[in-house]
């Protein structure tokens, strides 16, 4: 088993209930995103948990393919599936470092996930390729090196003692310059006001 799908595995109960923290920001979040969409669109969400987004997005666009390398999430999300109206959205179980996607995609969203992958460049160049041209992609991401770079230290350990996730430390600036360097325009940056610590979040548009 993955160690770190197996953190969020153990974790996706209790993730499953906590209450969205600021849900302002959640709703300007959502709001945005779906300036972007429309009857045709084609989203694909990487890391979506158990769900909550995907399902809530869903009625906006043609197909929602949500994926999670937990396979816990993924069957909490099919639950929350079988209980709603939805009828083209599909959870897969799949990892973004060995995901396949077969079909073009129009808008990719990766919400809170960017820092925990172990290859933020090849993770956005992954997501250059499955996009369309001039497609978008959508993310909202920690920037911890923005003020709290003791988490440097910190994260390893928690890491190898199992009650971290695997957990990257980078500034907004560095994200934005690996987006850029990966093939992607930065056209909307957002973070709450006065909410240092808060994800940054941002679209840009494959060039
Ligand atoms: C902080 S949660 C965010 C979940 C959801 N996107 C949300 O906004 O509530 C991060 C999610 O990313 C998933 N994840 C982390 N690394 C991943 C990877 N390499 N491949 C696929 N999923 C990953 C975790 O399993 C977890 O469900």
């Amino acid at each position: 088993m993955n160690k770190d799908a197996d953190f969020w595995n153990k974790a996706s109960g209790k993730y499953s209930r906590m209450p969205i923290s600021d849900i302002a920001s959640y709703d300007h979040k959502l709001a945005k995103t779906r300036e972007f969409f429309d009857e045709e669109t084609i989203a694909l969400e990487i890391g979506c948990g158990t769900g909550s987004t995907a399902l809530l997005h869903a009625p906006y666009v043609k197909h929602y393919i949500a994926t999670d390398f937990s396979s816990e999430m993924i069957r909490i999300a099919n639950e929350k599936l079988q209980t709603s109206e939805a009828e083209n959205v599909t959870f897969k179980t799949e990892k973004i470092e060995d995901l396949t996607v077969n079909e073009p995609i129009d808008v990719v969203l990766a919400m809170s996930v960017l820092h925990l992958v172990a290859d933020l460049d090849e993770t956005i160049s992954r997501v250059n390729h499955w996009l369309k041209p001039k497609g978008i992609f959508i993310t909202s991401t920690v920037c911890l090196g923005n003020g709290m770079k003791f988490f440097r230290l910190i994260a390893p350990i928690g890491r190898l003692f199992g009650f971290m996730p695997l957990l990257k430390i980078f500034t907004r600036s560095h994200l934005k310059e690996r987006l850029e360097k990966n093939g992607f325009r930065v056209i909307y940056e957002w973070q709450p006001e006065k909410k240092r610590f808060a994800s940054v979040f941002i679209i840009a548009e494959k060039t």
